[in-house]
């Protein structure tokens, strides 16, 4: 059983994430998608908002006979992994500039738990520019997201605005 987690903010999630999760699911029997609980911000969604969203979205999702389960956690994503009993950590990668913050994650959460391998996917190309940051930001300014974001993500953040 080779079991992943996704870890991520996902306010919210986005094409790309999509993206890395088919990309990912063909190497792992099982992944979970962990949507952080981070106090310390201040989200455009609740982490329980985020966690249906993205339920409701990935049975959309070609997956090719791998589980999907969508799970939140607060803390260290190494202490989730570990007790999810997974052995990897997947990232995705969308350009050079992510890589030395992703770089340094990497290497913690090994320290943090050796027997936890992280493994990082190239985006598509497609996607290389696309974060939940920048969406927001350009959602709340009136400009199109369209196709960047699920359909159902997009309704969900009109729904906010009003
Ligand atoms: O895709 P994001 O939103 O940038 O995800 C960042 C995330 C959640 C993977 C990272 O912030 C994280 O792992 N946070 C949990 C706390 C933790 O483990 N910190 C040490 C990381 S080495």
């Amino acid at each position: 059983m080779r079991r992943a987690i996704f870890p991520g903010s996902f306010d919210p999630l986005t094409n790309g994430h999509l993206d890395i999760i088919k990309r990912s699911s063909p190497l792992f029997d099982e992944i979970i998608v962990a949507v952080l609980n981070n106090a310390d911000k201040r989200p455009m969604f609740t982490v329980e908002e985020r966690c249906a969203m993205i339920r409701e979205i990935l049975p959309t999702v070609d997956t090719d006979g791998c589980t999907l389960i969508v799970d939140s956690f607060s803390g260290l994503t190494a202490d989730f992994a570990k007790r999810s009993g997974a052995t990897a950590i997947v990232r995705g990668i969308r350009a050079v500039s992510d890589y030395e913050y992703e770089l340094r994650m990497a290497l913690m959460n090994r320290r943090l738990e050796p027997t936890i391998e992280t493994v990082f996917l190239m985006a598509g190309e497609e996607f290389s520019y696309v974060s939940s940051t920048l969406m927001k930001q350009v959602f709340e300014l009136g400009g199109r997201v369209a196709g960047l974001i699920p359909e159902l993500v997009e309704a969900r953040m009109r729904e906010k605005k009003i």
